[in-house]
Parts: structure tokens; C-alpha cells; sequence
């Protein structure tokens, strides 16, 4: 047995993949092929999903039939309709949205059929119902009606409809699907691991999901956008940057968004966010947090000068969703239903290749010793 500790399994490749490639240091990031800023300008989050799950972009027909496929499985069951109106306000949104993973596994008779062509469905039912759960779970603790998902829209535009109950703009709709094709995928991160972990057992793709939004929710990893928020509210406006990032540097303490395990240069999906971000504050009353975004890179730019800490994808996100009117604990919800693209894909892969994920740890404990009765203790 290996006296090694790879701490944070960092620099350890777990499996192989034909879905990401990341090089950290020039700050690449490739989709089966694809460069994430192509995707960016060309395609759209149905047709990364189709590229992710097959490894190809779809036919004009391919892309057609997923569409429709992502529209019927849109309306929630009955049952988590009813398990919504429950717990509306009493949990949060990342949590509720575990919930409903966990439903629709529980009523999926086929939950255990492992089968490429099975699981490709629940890929996209689950895809599909994401978005759903979190418009209605955030209309309902509003007091407000559902708003029923549109089939004359398409997957970004419908969750903002459903959100708000207003059609967003085409600049809204565009940024908002970008912003779930720079989510959609990321190689072997945490909670994709943590899907990956749960599938080797056999168990099936929901509880793997289920795992993976678990995982998701952590600062470190996903809940860090809705951190960056809570930044941007704490610092205020542009002349508190300083005291603020001083005073937090000198605790120790890490500044949310800043920072990456594998890039040690820009996130592209940063600069990506960043480009999306002007677009959007050109026309936006709600530009404020963008803007003070803007101003806090530049100050850690100098700060943080000669440590290879870059903003990573949470930093720019935060804001542009805030000039989408995304409520801020919405913000690693939507991650999630963005990811479900990745795990998804990740799982097929774990599926059709599968092995049990079965560490060992080194034993630092105690040496034999009697048992000790306890009445004698
Ligand atoms: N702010 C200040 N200092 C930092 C930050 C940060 N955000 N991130 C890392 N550092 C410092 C560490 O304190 C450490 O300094 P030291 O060597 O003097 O002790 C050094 O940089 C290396 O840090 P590690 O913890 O070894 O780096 P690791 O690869 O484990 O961390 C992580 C990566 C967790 C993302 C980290 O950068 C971080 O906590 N960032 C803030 C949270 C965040 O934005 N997470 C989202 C990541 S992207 C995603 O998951 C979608």
C-alpha cells in the first residue's frame, strides 16, 4: 500500500474523459473539441447539451428532436408540485432542488435501467425539469402563481419567462444561455467526482445527480457565486474596496470568485462573463454590482500581483445575473441546472465504463488495543 496522501486528490487522474479538456495555464477550455469562446458565439445550451451526451454536435433534425424532448419533459410530476407548495420557504432553493431530483428518481420505474439509451433520457428529463423547479419554487415563496413553461421558447428564454413571468429581451435571452453553455461542463471537478463516485456502485443516474447538487453547494466550489454576491453587497460601493479586501486578506481569509485549483491564469469563462456583463450594463438600471466587479478585479489585479489568483467563472457571474433580476440564492441553483449537462455526460461515460471508486486512507489511529468494558471506564 502507497504511503502517499494525494490531498484534495489534486494532480490525480481518477478516469479518463472525452468531454473537457482544461489547460490551467494558458486558460483553455475545450468541450469535446470545441473552445469554450466558439461555443460561446455560435452554438446554444440544447445543442452543448446534444455535443456533451454524444460527443458531436447534432444535425439540424438531432437538435429539433431534443428540443421537443426537453419541452415535454418541462411540467413537474404532481407529486413535487405538491412537495414545492410544502416546502416553499422553509428550505433553500439549492436544497429543494436536491429534493426534486430525488422525486423524480422515486417515480421513474426505470431508474434502474443502466442502458445508454435510458439514461440519455433521464439526462434530459432531468435537464429539462431543473429550471422548472426553481421558477416555481421562487414564484410560490413569492406568493405568486407558477408561471407554466413555453413551448415557443427555448430552454434559457422559457426559465427566465417561468422566473419572471415576463418574456426577457433577445440580449437577455442570449446572455442567459451562454452563461449555461460556460456552466454546462468542467472535467473532473468535485461534485462531478461526487456523481462519478455514487454511479460506481451501480446506483442510478437521480441518486448520482442527487450527490453531485450536494457537492455543488459548497463555497469552495459552486456556492461561491452566491458568495461573490454577498461580497459586492458588503463592499457597497467602489471607495470601501480597499479597506474591505485589506482587512479580509489580513484575517486570512479567501476572496470569493478569486482563485482556481486548475487555472493559474483568467477563467476564459471570466473573460467570457465579463464580455456578457458590458453587453448587458449598456442598457441595464441594474448595473451597480457589474461595475463595482469591475473595479474590484482591478484592485486584487494589483493586490494579489505575482500569486497566480484570477478571477474564476463565480466572479463576473454574480453580477450579470444580477442584471438578469436573478434573486441571489438562485445563483448556485442555477449552476446546477446548468451542470446537469456535465454530470449527465460524465455518468454515461462512468456507465459504459464503470469501476468502483474505492480508495484507500492511511490509518494514523491507535494501536491494538483491549476493549476496555464500560463499567471500567
Ligand atoms: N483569496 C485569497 N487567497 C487565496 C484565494 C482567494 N480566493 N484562493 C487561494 N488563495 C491562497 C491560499 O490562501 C493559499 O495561500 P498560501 O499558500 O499562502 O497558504 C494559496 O492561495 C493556494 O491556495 P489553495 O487553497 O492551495 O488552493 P486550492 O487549489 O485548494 O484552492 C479554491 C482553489 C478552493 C478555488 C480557492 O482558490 C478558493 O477558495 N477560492 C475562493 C472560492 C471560490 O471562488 N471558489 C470557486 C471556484 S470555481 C468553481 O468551483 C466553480
Amino acid at each position: 500500500m502507497t504511503e502517499v496522501i494525494a490531498r484534495g486528490l489534486e494532480g490525480v487522474n481518477v478516469t479518463a474523459t472525452k468531454l473537457c479538456r482544461i489547460d490551467g495555464q494558458k486558460g483553455e477550455l475545450i468541450y469535446a473539441g470545441y473552445n469554450i469562446f466558439d461555443l460561446a458565439e455560435h452554438s446554444t445550451f440544447e445543442e452543448t447539451a446534444f455535443l456533451l451526451w454524444n460527443l458531436r454536435l447534432p444535425t439540424r433534425d438531432e437538435l429539433e428532436q431534443l428540443k421537443a424532448d426537453l419541452r415535454r419533459e418541462r411540467p413537474l410530476s404532481d407529486l413535487n408540485a405538491r412537495v414545492q407548495r410544502e416546502i416553499v420557504g422553509k428550505i433553500r432553493p439549492m436544497r429543494a432542488l436536491e429534493i426534486s431530483v430525488i422525486i423524480a428518481g422515486a417515480l421513474d420505474p426505470k431508474s434502474s435501467d443502466l442502458s445508454q439509451e435510458q439514461l440519455k433520457k433521464t439526462a434530459a428529463l432531468l435537464t429539462a425539469r431543473m429550471p422548472t423547479v426553481l421558477a416555481q419554487y421562487h414564484r410560490l415563496r413569492q406568493g405568486l402563481d407558477p408561471v407554466p413553461p413555453r413551448d415557443d421558447l427555448g430552454h434559457a428564454a422559457n426559465f427566465l419567462w417561468m422566473l419572471k413571468g415576463e418574456e426577457p429581451n433577445e440580449l437577455e435571452a442570449r446572455v442567459f444561455d451562454v452563461a449555461m453553455i460556460l456552466h454546462a461542463e468542467h472535467e473532473m471537478n468535485a461534485s462531478t467526482f461526487s456523481a462519478l463516485v455514487t454511479a460506481s456502485t451501480l446506483s442510478d443516474m437521480y441518486s448520482a445527480i442527487a450527490s453531485a447538487i450536494g457537492t455543488l453547494k459548497g463555497p469552495l466550489h459552486g456556492g461561491a457565486n452566491e458568495a461573490v454576491y454577498r461580497t459586492l453587497e458588503a463592499i457597497g460601493t467602489e471607495e470601501n474596496i480597499p479597506r474591505y479586501v485589506d482587512d479580509l486578506l489580513a484575517r486570512g481569509e479567501r476572496v470569493m470568485g478569486i482563485g482556481h485549483r486548475v487555472y493559474k491564469t483568467t477563467d476564459p469563462r471570466a473573460i467570457i462573463l465579463e464580455q456578457l456583463g458590458h453587453k448587458l450594463a449598456a442598457t441595464s438600471p441594474d448595473r451597480k454590482y457589474f461595475d463595482l466587479s469591475l473595479k474590484l478585479r482591478d484592485y486584487l489585479a494589483k493586490k494579489l500581483e505575482g500569486k497566480p489568483l484570477y478571477p474564476n467563472v463565480d466572479f463576473f457571474s454574480a453580477s450579470v445575473y444580477k442584471m438578469l433580476g436573478i434573486p441571489s440564492d438562485l445563483y448556485t441553483p442555477i449552476f446546477a441546472m446548468s451542470r446537469i449537462a456535465g454530470w449527465t455526460a460524465h455518468l454515461l461515460e462512468q456507465y459504459a465504463d464503470n469501476r468502483l471508486v474505492r480508495p484507500n486512507a492511511l490509518y494514523e489511529g491507535a494501536d491494538p488495543r483491549p476493549y476496555v468494558p464500560l463499567e471500567q471506564r
